[in-house]
């Protein structure tokens, strides 16, 4: 993975069909989808659950791009390896997941993966003060992780100070959470990079009927391109 600022998309598919993953994750990236965004979640962390490590196997040879696994899991540490096994390759835990975020991204850089930390909207940009040596990526939330088709809560101050923070350290500044044409350009505007979407890409297509979905993915694009 080389490192660019330019912007990318990386629907979600905690929005997509449950019943067709491997397909779903073929059929976005053909229409334009740069990243697969895999949303995990252990009922415990956050209040829903998704899948694991086995699901990320099963969808790996789907996925001709980049696997960014987002860990809504606590704790994180036990399933590393099997989330590197499964082919992730950007692992990102939550900073509010337990005490010891600084081992968690040796451990997850250890294992060969891109190590991205995740901070809830209610999460201070300092919290990452720390760790800017230690990740490949910051996944600013911009909803209460859990679900998807939430309303977008602004955090553009925070992305602001972020992107000063890091300077010109290769680290991408994901926006996560209520991402859409209207919410694109103003967080692109801050200094992300990386726009996850799960509703506003998956909305009005199918695997039998895509085109919707690079008509989303190119609407959201454009927008943040301003
Ligand atoms: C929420 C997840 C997000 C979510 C995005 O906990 O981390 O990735 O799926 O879905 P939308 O884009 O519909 O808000
Ligand atoms: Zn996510």
């Amino acid at each position: 993975m080389s490192f660019d600022r330019s912007i990318k998309i990386a629907p979600s598919i905690l929005s997509a069909d449950f019943a067709n993953f491997g397909a779903e994750c073929a059929a976005i990236e053909a229409q334009g989808a740069d990243w697969v965004h895999v949303d995990v979640m252990d009922g415990h962390f956050v209040p829903n659950i998704t899948f694991g490590p086995a699901m990320c196997a099963a969808i790996r040879p789907h996925i001709k791009g980049v696997m960014d696994v987002h860990l809504m899991i606590s704790p994180v540490d036990p399933f590393i390896d099997a989330f590197a096994q499964a082919g992730a390759d950007i692992i990102t835990a939550h900073v509010e997941a337990g005490p010891h975020i600084h081992r968690t991204l040796q451990a997850i850089r250890a294992v060969g993966a891109k190590a991205g930390v995740a901070l809830n909207p209610g999460t201070p940009a300092g919290a990452v003060e720390e760790l800017l040596d230690m990740v490949d990526l910051v996944c600013v939330m911009t909803v209460n992780p859990g679900f998807g088709g939430q309303k977008f809560i602004d955090m553009t101050g925070k992305v602001r100070t972020l992107r000063s923070m890091i300077g010109d350290r290769p680290i991408h500044i994901e926006i996560d959470g209520g991402v859409d044409p209207v919410t694109a350009p103003m967080v692109a505007a801050a200094g992300a990079d990386v726009l996850v979407a799960g509703s506003a890409v998956f909305r009005g297509g199918s695997v039998s009927d895509p085109a919707p979905y690079g008509a989303n993915i190119r609407a959201i694009r454009d927008a943040a391109a301003g």
